[in-house]
């Protein structure tokens, strides 16, 4: 059953808009009960136009109240109105203005796209499609223009009054109202508008440009929170000063404010000089964040901050290339963090990451290519692929181009394209004519879905001291993409003696090697390397120099020795995780495994631990042991997650009991005392802690160890840890955790959230009921989006076994709760409802279990477009 539209959008039916929009007048009247919101739209007719083309707005959910061009009110035959169209049947054949109201109820929007209300404070969200939700508007990013926004409310709740660019009028409005002025010189898409008014505290800043020009900046929050915005705010100012050193880019407005607001479809926005902010990539204070948010706050201000030039500056021509702006954006952040933290280590983060979210979709019913060429909801293309992947490739450009190529190559764009929307094509053009390299193949990366599979074989005569390595690429057809072409792959690689070092070749043939990088551009390429003395080892896709799996013929000794010895970082460690995963699918699947494969795994990761040339960080990411997901996704299709987990927990134990005491030493030894910082040496410390003592509590049952550790904390990060340990495993003493921590941190709805992650989490079979429990209690906010994803995003993406369980528990509790969260919110609903992508991956009874839950889904609910949509891939209809 469904009502709401079916429609398919494609990319090949792109053409301009007849009329332009000249520039934009809004005129917001904001009280308690209503806004009233006026807009002046200075139009005009293209000049290929023909003369009466009708004028068609959009518009969702709206109700229009006046209409006039030039001053006139039109009569009901110049136009047609209803809630998501406004058509001017024929308008004037030259430049014009029309006007029109509407009234607003942002009390009521509870889809929080467009005007909303947060907490008491009005605020918007536009991107992609919510400005229509505003006023009747050309909503589509290739309609550019500046805005001149007033705003007038009461000054009792809403004091402060914000909008994009510079403040250029305020003052008393009479009756208890006051208004503020703003104006946006920089022409831009309705998506990066935005308004926030409220009674909110701030704290301020200042930024100087490489060119001498003062910036003022500003972070505005709930009353009482600003102490908790400066690291958001230094932040932000290592952001601008990294842009101007990396990129050149200088920020282009004279102020720069970011707003936290509590309710948030997702993590920011970045609306032209008013960044709008979930509050918790905001606020940071050690008893309340962990490290992790630490981390997760500075990349994103980075990211929304970097949006100015490589969104706004210049935009998307259409949805389609949202990739243009996102994976670009998402590879600078990238960047920026590991120039601030450690390079190595920042690089597994990505990857880790690429891996648990970006290939799951890629290979399931969900893949699709980064630049998509239909959609029927354009809210669910904002996925792991769109940024994620989106980023690889731009790092692959990156490293086929070398650095200096790059940089020119993104000067150029600056230069070309600023002020532009634009495309995906226009960008690998700057590159190509900044270089003078042929990027044909390389573009196919945009436009194909499914992960790339190479296989990896080698061989080595010694009479002719020749070595022969063999790379083969496949992807496997995705939907609606049955047959795949070769794609240009940068393999960077080493060749490793048996003492360790690099080996160097007198010659190489059968394929394109420049330096220590391989182009992989054919299905299968061999390439001979001579002059080689001894039998090497093939270290390949050094530093994940593309976004592809790789099953390799290395043995598990050639693969620890790889793990010891490599001078890429991130293959050591990635050797020592292929380790681990080939040995718990193996047994997953039945296979025996040998004690001699333990002693032998078991003696490298003491060597890494006790190796005083690795840093915490990196040797915290060499004891993570891949969760149970990662091992369901290697092992591929008919899963049966509780052998997972058994075979995973079996491993964990054989691999721990030997070292336990030398295990609990070291964890001993990382106790410290010292005043807490978030910087990246001490928060590598404490996640290597938490990393063994994560090794203590599921090999050995070291409950008693983490129950010390959550009583002992001196910060969220370590009492976190302690008790989301504690609770994933289910231990004797978790309820007592969980409780304590509930009651501890009562009133703070971001610690909330982090006891919702963990209890959502918990391997018992009691979890499900819990979570219906909580759910269902009259104080749930069920129309905040950090509660819902904190509980059933984490359950569906971190809780394998018992959301596939095997009785359909869980697969039933989700569906139940996306048809009553749909109603309230689709975007997070939709979002929620991905995790059935694991679906294939499962065993036979599984699989039929999560499809029924979904049948029924489909056809007890009215669904939102949104829903619908991510249900029909699912189901491949
Ligand atoms: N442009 C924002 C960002 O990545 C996110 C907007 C997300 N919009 C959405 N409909 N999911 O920085
Ligand atoms: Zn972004």
């Amino acid at each position: 059953m469904r009502t709401d539209t079916e429609q398919t959008i494609y990319l090949k039916d792109y053409a301009p808009t007849p009329y332009r929009i000249v520039s934009v007048d809004l005129d917001f009247r904001i009280l308690e009960e209503a806004t009233r919101v006026r807009a002046q739209l200075t139009i005009e007719p293209r000049d290929d136009t023909a003369p009466g083309t009708p004028l068609v707005l959009n518009g969702d959910g709206l109700k229009l109240e006046t209409i006039a061009i030039d001053g006139l009110p039109l009569v009901l035959s110049a136009y047609a109105a209803d809630a998501d169209s406004l058509t001017v049947v024929e308008p004037p054949n030259r430049r014009f203005v029309l006007d029109t109201e509407v009234m607003l109820q942002p009390e009521a929007n509870t889809k929080l796209m467009g005007l909303y209300r947060s907490s008491g404070t009005w605020c918007t969200q536009c991107e992609p499609e919510g400005f229509r939700r505003i006023t009747y508007y050309l909503d589509r990013p290739d309609v550019l223009a500046p805005f001149k926004v007033r705003i007038t409310a009461p000054l009792a709740v809403a004091p402060v009054l914000l909008s994009n660019g510079n403040l250029i009028d305020k003052g008393d409005a009479g009756d208890g109202l006051h208004f503020a002025l703003w104006e946006d010189p920089f022409p831009k898409p309705a998506y990066l508008f935005a308004l926030v008014a409220g009674d909110l505290g701030s704290i301020t800043d200042s930024f100087t440009t490489q060119s001498g020009r003062k910036v003022d900046l500003a972070i505005y929050c709930t009353h009482g929170k600003e102490n908790e915005c400066h690291y958001a705010m230094d932040s932000l100012k290592r952001s601008m000063a990294w842009d101007e050193r990396r990129f050149g880019r200088e920020y282009d407005l004279d102020v720069f404010n970011i707003v936290a607001v509590s309710d948030f479809n997702f993590g920011a926005m970045e609306n032209k000089g008013l960044n709008i902010f979930n509050d918790k990539l905001v606020f940071a204070e050690p008893n309340t964040v962990t490290d992790a948010n630490y981390h997760s706050i500075e990349r994103v201000i980075a990211h929304e901050y970097f949006h100015n030039w490589t969104g706004n500056r210049i935009t998307c021509r259409d949805w389609f290339q949202l990739c243009l702006k996102e994976g670009l954006t998402v590879y600078r952040d990238q960047e920026f963090t590991s120039d601030e933290r450690s390079r190595p280590v920042q690089r597994i983060h990505d990857v880790q990451n690429l891996r648990s979210s970006q290939f799951p979709e890629d290979g399931g019913p969900l893949a699709h290519p980064p630049r998509p060429d239909s959609f029927r909801e354009i809210n669910n293309f904002y996925t792991t692929t769109v940024y994620e992947k989106g980023a690889e490739i731009v790092r692959m450009l990156a490293t086929l181009l070398g650095e200096a190529g790059f940089r020119k190559g993104m000067d150029l764009y600056f230069e070309r394209h600023d002020g532009e929307a634009t495309t995906i094509e226009a960008f690998l053009k700057v590159f190509e004519d900044a270089t003078g390299t042929d990027l044909r193949q390389f573009g196919i990366w945009y436009l194909q879905a499914g992960t790339p599979q190479i296989t990896v074989s080698d061989s080595y005569d010694a009479a002719s001291q020749t070595y022969s390595l063999t790379l083969t690429q496949k992807v496997e057809p995705t939907p609606g993409q049955p047959d795949k072409q070769p794609l240009l792959i940068p393999v960077r690689f080493g060749l490793v003696g048996p003492n360790g070092s690099e080996m160097s070749w007198s010659g190489v043939s059968g394929g394109t090697v420049k330096d220590d990088l391989i182009l992989l551009d054919q299905p299968s390429v061999t390439l001979r390397f001579t002059g080689i003395a001894n039998k090497p080892i093939p270290s390949l896709f050094r530093g994940f120099s593309a976004p592809v799996k790789v099953s390799s013929s290395l043995s598990q000794s050639d693969l620890l020795f790889l793990a010891g010895h490599d001078s890429d970082p991130f293959n050591r460690w990635d050797a020592l995780q292929t380790v681990l995963t080939n040995l718990i699918a193996g047994a997953a699947q039945g296979r025996p495994r040998a004690d001699s494969d333990l002693d032998g795994l078991r003696q490298a990761i003491v060597d890494t631990l006790e190796n005083p040339e690795l840093d915490e960080a990196f040797k915290a990411n060499v004891i993570a042991i891949p969760g149970e997901s990662s091992i369901g996704r290697h092992i591929g299709k008919d899963v049966d997650p509780d052998a997972v987990a058994k075979a995973r927990h079996d491993l964990l134990v054989a691999l721990v009991k030997p070292i336990e005491a030398r295990l609990e030493a070291m964890y001993r030894s990382l106790e410290t005392s010292a005043a807490y910082s978030p910087d990246a040496k001490q928060a590598g410390e404490r996640s290597l802690r938490t990393g063994l003592l994560n090794l203590l509590v599921a090999g050995a049952g070291r409950s008693d160890l983490a129950e010390a550790q959550y009583n002992a904390a001196t910060n969220m990060t370590d009492r976190y840890a302690a008790m989301a340990l504690a609770a994933r495993h289910w231990t004797g003493n978790a309820q007592a955790l969980l409780g304590d921590f509930r009651t501890r941190f009562a009133g703070d709805p971001l610690v909330f959230d982090k006891w919702l992650t963990a209890s959502a989490q918990a391997s018992d079979d009691g979890v499900i009921e819990r979570m219906r429990a909580t759910l269902a209690a009259p104080d749930f906010p069920k129309t905040n989006p950090n509660r819902l994803r904190s509980l059933l995003g984490s359950f569906v993406m971190t809780n394998p076994s018992q959301f596939a369980r095997a009785d359909g528990a869980g697969f039933r509790f989700i569906t139940e709760a996306v048809a009553e969260i749909d109603k309230v919110n689709p975007q997070v609903a939709s979002r929620v409802l991905t995790g059935f992508r694991v679906l294939p991956t499962l065993e036979a009874g599984r699989r039929e279990s999560g499809k029924a839950a979904l049948e029924a889904l489909k056809s007890q609910h009215q669904l939102s477009r949104n829903v619908g949509e991510i249900l029909d891939r699912i189901l491949g209809a």
